[in-house]
């Protein structure tokens, strides 16, 4: 991809890339193709949005200029290699400190959105409890303690609200379980009481939590429908209509997304969308694989986690297990409500880290997982095919294979 600085109109300085796509799908594919190609121009203020990431990578890349064809090639393999891994190092001390100063790791006075992951993961180990075939009576003591605790500190903190009614709800169904197996903790008792009696006070209304019976039939009828067509007819879509989506159809999108299990229930996730077009262009600014197609999408999402959710070093990297499922879910959610939608990789190092943050305003605590494109479908479009692997390659017969190295229980 070369690119010319050029005076544009008199009153913006532009650079022009000249980029070959696919006359057929629009998607950059065959740099070499001399069948068509377009010109984008991006203008100084989008540019200066990539600011120091722009001028790094065009200052490699104009060395490498000057000193590929000189350079044997063992000494260029070398390089890379050494090169990558310095900045794997380097990724990896930026991914460290992030964690280290927004997770919700031990500390002294934990955020109020660490609490509340604690008080949720809490409170959510007795619904979990609750929902056993056969709960055990007078389960889960140490924990009931340690929430108690922590939602008396949340309150004196920072005032209740629909978590602590969660939290108390789930409380109250524990010990009427334990009343009717007569196996009340007398201290137990006290501390749950003195708690339901703080929050009724408090002004706050009665939300859901605890578990609910439910019978085989009502999750049949409501979850059996033909999932292999809707899964076999979402594809990623690089081609939209111009008709505008409307916000509610996008937060319906979002409300089904929200249904998406998360780790103890603690819903990191958050979807920053934008719809107008100078956003969207600087947003995508940042992003490589949106060529072709990213200036047509009605909306864009930044997809994100906030890091403040996860207590432990265990969880280093949970942001991206229920951040790429609630990622999914939108995808899935978008395909169910007529829209096309096309996942976009966030797999880019630090330096754009800072900058997409810098301009999509994202939350110091949040990761970003990936974005992504949405529109209304066109009449006709083209979609890659996308073959997938042999099942064989995916679904691995365990037990075979344990058997196979010799391994005993
Ligand atoms: C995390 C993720 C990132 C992706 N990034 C891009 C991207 O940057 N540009 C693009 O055109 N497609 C992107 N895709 C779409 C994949 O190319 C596509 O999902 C895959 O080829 C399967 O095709 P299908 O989605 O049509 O089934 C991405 C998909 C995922 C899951």
């Amino acid at each position: 991809m070369g690119h010319d600085r050029i005076k544009c109109s008199g009153e913006v300085d532009c650079f022009v890339f000249r980029v070959r796509l696919c006359g057929v799908c629009r998607v950059s594919r065959d740099w070499q193709s001399p069948t068509c190609h377009a010109i984008i121009l991006i203008e100084r203020q989008q540019l200066s949005a990539r600011g120091d990431e722009m001028s790094k990578t065009d200052g490699r890349r104009r060395l490498a200029g000057y000193l590929g064809p000189v350079t044997p090639q063992w000494i260029k393999t070398t390089y890379n290699i050494l090169y990558s891994r310095w900045r794997l190092i380097n990724n990896c001390i930026y991914d460290y400190r992030f964690f280290r100063r927004w997770s919700g790791l031990p500390r002294l006075a934990p955020s109020r959105i660490s609490l509340r992951a604690l008080i949720t993961m809490n409170y959510h180990r007795i619904e979990k409890g609750l929902s056993l075939r056969e709960p055990r009576p007078g389960f889960g003591k140490y924990h009931i303690e340690k929430l108690v605790r922590d939602l008396h500190s949340y309150i004196d903190r920072f005032g209740p609200d629909q978590t602590i009614v969660v939290a108390v709800n789930v409380l109250r169904e524990y010990l009427e379980f334990n009343r009717r197996h007569d196996s009340v903790d007398q201290a137990i008792r006290e501390q749950i009481e003195a708690l339901q009696e703080r929050v009724a006070k408090l002004p706050v209304c009665d939300e859901r939590g605890g578990s609910i019976e439910l019978t085989r039939a009502q999750i049949q009828e409501a979850g059996m429908i033909d999932l292999h067509r809707f899964f076999a007819s979402r594809h990623s879509v690089r081609h939209f209509s111009h008709e505008p989506v409307p916000r509610q159809l996008i937060e319906r999108a979002v409300a089904m997304a929200q249904s998406t299990p998360s780790v103890c229930n603690r819903q990191a996730w958050r979807v920053y969308c934008f719809q107008d077009p100078d956003t969207k262009r600087a947003v995508l600014a940042h992003q490589n694989g949106n060529l072709g197609f990213g200036e047509q999408a009605s909306w864009v999402f930044v997809i994100t986690c906030d890091v403040a959710h996860f207590v432990s070093v265990g969880e280093r990297h949970q942001a991206w297990v229920d951040g790429g499922m609630f990622s999914m879910s939108l995808l899935h959610a978008l395909h169910s409500l007529g829209l096309g939608a096309c996942a976009l990789n966030w797999s880019r190092e630090k330096e754009a880290d800072r900058a997409l943050r810098k301009t999509a305003a994202i939350d110091e605590r949040d990761v970003i997982i990936m974005l992504a494109a949405a529109g209304h479908l066109p009449e006709k479009l083209r979609v890659a095919q996308s073959a997938r692997k042999h099942l064989h390659e995916v679904m691995i017969d365990g037990d075979e294979r344990r058997a196979r190295r010799g391994r005993t229980a």
